[in-house]
């Protein structure tokens, strides 16, 4: 099989990676991929919104598969594209896409499924003077989301009146999200621990694979800004058998059936964020692709041909037996860039990874380049370092994940020291 893959973050690494595992591939091209991928395949610079351009590549080179890892593409419509053209995609068409790309379109969907949520009330910036008066009767803290994509900091937690009012202004007027915060919802605020479940869906039906937990927050203990995340472990012991039953009748089938009876069948990954709340999980958000760190986590711990679930899923007919879970536990912990989730430095001499190598991580690239022989940081989250363990020890593997990350330095490297602590110390 030939197969493209869209994207250049640790997501796509991890999901390279194990794409390259399977006996059914020939060839893997990655646009625009980055240097830890190359390994794995070969990076090729496409314009990605550029449709026709895609597929003519994908007719040059005779691609059997079409992978879209990051969100972006899906939501302006490659897949349908793609579909028009008939070459197989894994990924949802704008439609169902819309389902990350616009939380009132979201939140429309898990009523009419009846699947738990937030209680939420949509605001337009034309209803500002609306939206001040109904956060003087709202509980705190409450939760004010741009209804568009906003990469990932389109959350705001507010403590009270005046920090709920300032982010009102803030998206209707400063509009620090653009258009994506010219409308909002508030919703309530959860409270429990949360879980990403991510469910590879053929338009019909799913199969789960082993639930994750992300750790959003910048600084240990959940304090500080939200991140894109900054480690992840899996699987998450807190999601039992029976709880991911409940979740998969609860939240996912009826999600992918009400979303074919409005004839936007959803093909792809659909990433169920949750709060296991004391009422039971209700949905935070759902994301039209795989989660970055927990990809890095969930896929290292699969057995089994994860193109096979790709091809199959994106055939229309999802495999239940392609991919299966053992018992293995990973940990990922993410080496940041000093400053991020703001204004950060890029360019620095990356050393130690093959070390760690050595001794067993498997490291995610997630924001590096190759420059004049040197391998240095280009973004905020530069790599995630993974550590897998056979025996579902949890404690042993993060353990080893921060050994690992140990023997890896750049300059201003920062990076979470607590990342699996909620299940360890559960
Ligand atoms: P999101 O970008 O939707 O994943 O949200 C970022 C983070 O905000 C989540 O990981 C949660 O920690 C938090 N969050 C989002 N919605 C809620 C909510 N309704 N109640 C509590 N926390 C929330
Ligand atoms: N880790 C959160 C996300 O991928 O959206």
């Amino acid at each position: 099989m030939n197969v493209l893959l869209i994207g250049s973050g640790g997501r796509e690494h991890a999901i390279a990676r194990q794409i390259h595992l399977s006996a059914k591939l020939d060839n893997l091209y990655i646009s625009p991929g980055n240097p830890g991928i190359a390994e794995y395949g070969k990076n090729t610079i496409l314009n990605i919104s550029d449709h026709q351009s895609v597929i003519n590549f994908c007719k040059e080179n005779s691609i059997d598969l079409v992978v879209v890892g990051p969100e972006q593409p899906l939501i302006e419509g490659l897949a349908d594209s793609l579909i028009e053209n008939s070459i197989k995609v894994f990924g949802p068409n704008k439609e169902a896409a819309k389902i990350e790309g616009d939380k009132s379109f979201a939140k429309e969907i898990m009523q009419k499924a009846n699947v738990p949520t937030g209680e939420y009330k949509k605001f337009n910036k034309i209803n500002k003077e609306a939206a001040l008066t109904y956060l003087e009767t709202t509980s705190y803290p409450t939760v004010i989301k741009a209804i568009g994509l906003a990469a990932g900091k389109g959350v705001l937690i507010c403590n009270n009146y005046k920090e709920a009012a300032e982010a009102v202004i803030n998206c209707f007027e400063k509009r620090i999200f653009g258009e994506s915060g010219d409308s909002i919802i508030i919703e309530e605020f959860l409270t429990g621990q949360e879980a990403s479940v991510f469910a590879i869906c053929d338009g019909k039906e799913f199969v789960t694979l082993p639930v994750s937990q992300d750790h959003k927050r910048i600084f240990d203990g959940d304090n500080g800004k939200n991140t894109g995340g900054m480690g992840s472990y899996a699987p998450a012991p807190i999601v039992n058998d029976k709880l991911l039953t409940e979740i998969e009748t609860r939240i996912i089938q009826p999600v992918l059936d009400t979303l074919a009876s409005e004839g936007k069948k959803y093909t792809g990954c659909l990433y169920a964020g949750l709060i296991l709340t004391e009422a039971g999980p209700k949905v935070i958000e759902f994301n039209c692709r795989f989660g970055d760190p927990e990809t890095q986590v969930v896929l290292p711990i699969l057995e089994g041909d994860f193109l096979e679930l790709l091809y199959s899923a994106a055939s229309g007919n999802v495999s239940k037996n392609s991919v299966s879970y053992k018992g293995k536990s990973a940990v990922c912990v993410v080496a940041s860039s000093k400053g991020y989730p703001d204004e950060y430095k890029k360019g620095f001499e990356i050393s130690g990874i093959e070390k760690a190598e050595k001794s067993g991580a498997i490291v995610f690239h997630a924001g590096t380049k190759f420059e004049d022989g040197k391998l240095l940081t280009n973004g905020g989250r530069v790599l995630g370092v993974t550590a897998v363990v056979n025996n579902n020890d949890l404690k042993l593997c993060k353990e080893k994940a921060y050994e690992f990350i140990s023997k890896i330095n750049f300059e201003g490297m920062y990076f979470r020291k607590d990342i699996s602590d909620k299940a360890i110390y559960l």
